[in-house]
């Protein structure tokens, strides 16, 4: 199977990137049979932040993240969607002639911001169908996402769909999009979805005092220290839920219902739990941002490596055409 998914340039990864896809994606990605793609989505970037020195700040970082977390580059594919542009974009006109309009009116990432038109513009627009083109350009089978991605999944299944039915041939694998249920949406600090846009994320990578800082502005209710809290309805509970073991989870509900321990105590635990449960990638984290070239060759190795495979899609796609 064909495993891909890629995260934007837009800011450091966050908890939501790394337990909605890096964890997920390269978990898939050590199953036999499989071969990821992942990748950083420079391109999209561009739609919301243009600094060139922050984009390449952000891309060595979620490069970072990846390797951190594990991902096998000799084994996978890994690269940088800009240095692949000319598939992409090429692809993505194709796959634009096939797109109603109202399919990309009626698109979150549009609609969200379709309040300020002035301020959305055409790459935001038409942001999707870069999407759809980055999924089937790799014959992707496997998209593992958040739950924010699912309809971009289901845009991609749709725009292929219409091309294979034209060409009257399997020319695009459909993907199917994998959602875990237990880290659809990860809450921000302020139990809205953690994302970059709404300055709601925490940086797991932050040194320890910094992190612990962001985890101490986590939202809370008003319940005195010693009354009895509700753990299902309150975000440090959720996070904690998230990444501790069984036993630490089932010890902190019972602390929550018995009263006596304050968001105080919850939060000082979840900063340890997170210590504990990302060390080793915290400390490749370092590792990696300190030496960027190691990263900057893996990524090259990787964009080499793919970009046969990219040739090949947008060949099968021109002959459609006749072009
Ligand atoms: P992006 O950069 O916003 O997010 C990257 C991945 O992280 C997941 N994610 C979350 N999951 C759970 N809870 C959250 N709070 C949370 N925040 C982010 C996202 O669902 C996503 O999986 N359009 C994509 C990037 C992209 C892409 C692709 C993905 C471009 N081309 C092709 C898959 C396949 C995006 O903006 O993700």
């Amino acid at each position: 199977m064909r495993i891909l998914t890629g995260i934007q340039s837009s800011g450091r990864p966050h908890l939501g990137n790394i337990l909605g896809a890096i964890i997920p994606a390269i978990e898939l990605s050590k199953k036999s049979g499989n071969e990821s793609f992942l990748f950083i989505a420079d391109l999209h970037t561009l739609t919301s932040l243009k600094d060139g020195e922050a984009i390449r700040n952000n891309t060595l970082a979620i490069a970072a993240a990846w390797l951190a977390f594990g991902f096998d580059t000799d084994k996978n594919f890994f690269y940088r969607q800009s240095k692949l542009a000319p598939y992409h974009t090429e692809l993505m006109w194709y796959l634009n002639c096939f797109t109603p309009f109202p399919m990309l009116a009626n698109a979150h990432s549009f609609k969200d911001k379709s309040s300020k038109l002035a301020d959305v513009n055409a790459g935001l627009f038409t942001y999707p169908v870069l999407q759809a083109a980055d999924i089937v350009l790799y014959d992707a089978n496997i998209v593992p996402v958040g739950k924010d991605q699912r309809q971009h999944i289901e845009m991609t299944r749709d725009i292929a769909s219409a091309v294979n039915r034209l060409a009257k041939q399997d020319i695009f694998v459909i993907p199917e999009a994998e959602i875990s249920e237990e880290v659809m949406t990860i809450p921000g600090i302020d139990g809205q979805k953690m994302s970059k846009s709404l300055n709601n994320y925490i940086d797991i990578f932050l040194p320890e005092k910094d992190l612990l800082k962001q985890i101490k502005k986590i939202v809370t209710d008003t319940t005195p220290l010693e009354d009895p809290k509700d753990p299902e309805n309150d975000i440090t509970f959720k996070l904690f839920n998230l990444i501790a073991s069984k036993e630490e989870i089932d010890q902190m509900r019972s602390n929550y219902l018995a009263g006596g321990f304050g968001y105080g105590h919850a939060k000082q635990a979840l900063h340890e739990v997170m210590m504990r449960k990302f060390a080793d990638a915290r400390e490749k984290f370092d590792y990696y941002m300190n030496n960027p070239k190691i990263i900057e060759q893996k990524l090259e190795e990787g964009e080499k490596k793919v970009e046969p495979i990219a040739q090949k899609t947008i060949q099968r796609v021109r002959e459609v055409f006749k072009f």
